[in-house]
């Protein structure tokens, strides 16, 4: 944001309320949308103002909330709301914890995640060259149900107070302009404004609202900030209102990505976490859901349906059909379909985890393959090494975990199981079928396996007649006619 925003003195956030109606035992501002809570977000937008001061309201459950507060943001200060006696009152509590605050407060409601930092920047900006004591950030919306409505005066159209729906006249509810619950504040004046606000209403409730209403009649200025989309401003009060936020939000973060150079086949089935990054031309294909701090490099592909948590794609890599968490998939590697990184897997250059292929806690060399049907835990591959379809790294004795190396331009066979702890030298091979239970030197054949004894008739003597020796007799004398033949 712009460096030459006003200066900010406060920011408090509004987030003492229970949150009934999202029916939970999780307080409301915690629910999460693309990767960050309700009231993560919230903070994330004020952050950009750069407050000297940044403070939450807690009440509801607020051992929970503020641990949570602490951890998405060291600077926060929490001032308590014991009893959730209205807005105004929660602005009470903010601004005993902060003491006289001199310079403009910002007050936001930490259930609105779709509010950024730019467009309280704009409501700051108007505050400051508007010279006034208030001003209130509203929005136009199709169903006004519920907010306080933004009562203008006749003639010039300047801000004349905040009715509450609840306290409106049916003229009022047809005002189409409401409060959105975000302002910019004088600190001084707020506080005298809230030391005058009553509860005779029908809430008995300290309504932030009256403010407005109050500062004006003591002949300050009072502006509004028209928001420029409504949606902007929504506050989440159930589970209905939480996924549409969802949608709106993760359609943000994907258009931002496709105006950097993302293809995206389908937006409405790709899902994407804030944190998400992207180089050019990355290409996402349906039901994709990139979380936490997952990058796409450049030009890599992933999807379709695929899963991806703190995952870091190389350039050029391709994830198809695949999950992942915690792992590295290095530049031009291959995954899936149908695989499952787990954390610690870190897949080389070029490399291959095939299909359904699970790995956990391994290193895999550039230009290693493993293809086919294998779990690949606690281990260290090479480079240039193939592992055959079907094995397993043997990692768990049903106490421990251990580790199993194996080196480079190795090819091992089908269906090995390697025991673990073992060590596999650079070049070596091993035979189909292998149970590897000891190191195999480099360059070495190992086969691990019970001798082939192959018991001729057997069919003919134990299951005479069966369709299986009528089958081995038809084939026998076809051999037979063709020798005679020769
Ligand atoms: C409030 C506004 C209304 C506005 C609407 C926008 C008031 C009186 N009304 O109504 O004009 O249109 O928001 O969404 O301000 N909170 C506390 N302590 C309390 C009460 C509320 O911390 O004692 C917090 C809530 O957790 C919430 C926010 O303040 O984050 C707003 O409270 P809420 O009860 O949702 O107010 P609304 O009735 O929606
Ligand atoms: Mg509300």
């Amino acid at each position: 944001m712009s460096a030459n925003l006003p200066p900010v003195a406060a920011v408090v956030v509004l987030a003492a309320g229970e949150g009934t109606r999202m029916k939970s035992a999780t307080p409301k501002v915690l629910h999460e949308l693309c990767g960050r809570s309700l009231v993560g977000h919230v903070l994330a937008a004020a952050r950009e103002l750069a407050p000297r001061e940044l403070a939450v309201v807690v009440g509801h459950a607020r051992e929970q909330v503020a641990e949570h507060l602490a951890g998405v943001d060291a600077g926060v200060r929490t001032a308590v709301q014991e009893e959730q006696l209205g807005t105004g009152h929660a602005v009470r509590m903010a601004l005993a914890e902060l003491g006289e605050v001199d310079g403009t407060v910002v007050v936001v409601c930490g259930d609105t995640p779709l509010l950024r930092g730019e467009t309280l920047g704009r409501l700051v900006a108007a505050h400051a060259t508007d010279g006034n004591a208030v001003t209130v950030l509203t929005a136009e919306v199709p169903d006004a149900t519920g907010y306080g409505r933004i009562v203008r005066e006749p003639g010039s159209g300047a801000v004349a107070g905040i009715v509450e729906h609840k306290d409106a006249s049916e003229a009022q509810r047809a005002i189409r302009e409401i409060n959105s619950g975000v302002f910019a504040f004088d600190g001084r004046l707020l506080a005298e404004g809230l030391g005058r606000v009553r509860r005779d209403n029908s809430q008995g409730e300290e309504y932030l609202t009256d403010v407005l209403g109050i500062l004006r009649e003591l002949g300050h200025r009072v502006g509004a900030a028209v928001a420029a989309d409504h949606r902007e401003i929504a506050g989440i009060n159930n589970r209905v209102q939480l996924a549409e936020a969802r949608r709106v939000l993760n359609e943000r973060l994907l258009e931002a990505a496709m105006l950097s150079g993302v293809t995206v086949l389908d937006p409405a089935t790709t899902w994407v976490d804030v944190a998400v990054s992207f180089g050019q031309d990355a290409v996402l294909l349906p039901g994709t859901m990139l979380l936490g701090e997952t990058s796409v490099g450049e030009g890599a592909v992933v999807g379709p349906n695929s899963r991806l948590t703190d995952v870091r794609v190389g350039a050029g890599a391709r994830v198809d059909n695949s999950v992942a968490e915690g792992a590295e998939v290095g530049a031009g590697a291959s995954v899936g379909p149908f695989a499952y990184l787990r954390p610690g897997t870190r897949l080389g250059v070029a490399s291959k985890a095939g299909t359904f292929v699970e790995m956990k806690n391994a290193s895999v060399g550039e230009g290693t393959k493993v293809p086919h049907l294998s779990y690949v835990g606690d281990a260290t591959i090479g480079e240039f090494t193939n592992i055959g379809a079907a094995s397993v790294f043997v990692n768990y004795d049903g106490e421990a975990k251990h580790h199993t190396t194996v080196g480079s331009y190795c090819k091992t066979g089908s269906d090995n199981m390697f025991v673990a702890p073992v060590t596999v030298g650079d070049g070596a091979y091993t035979a189909a079928g292998s149970v590897i239970t000891k190191d195999v030197p480099p360059g070495s054949l190992a086969v691990a396996r019970g001798q082939q004894r192959n018991i001729g008739g057997w069919v003919a003597r134990k299951r005479p007649g069966s369709s299986a020796a009528k089958a081995a007799e038809a084939a026998e004398r076809e051999q037979g006619g063709t020798d005679s033949a020769e």
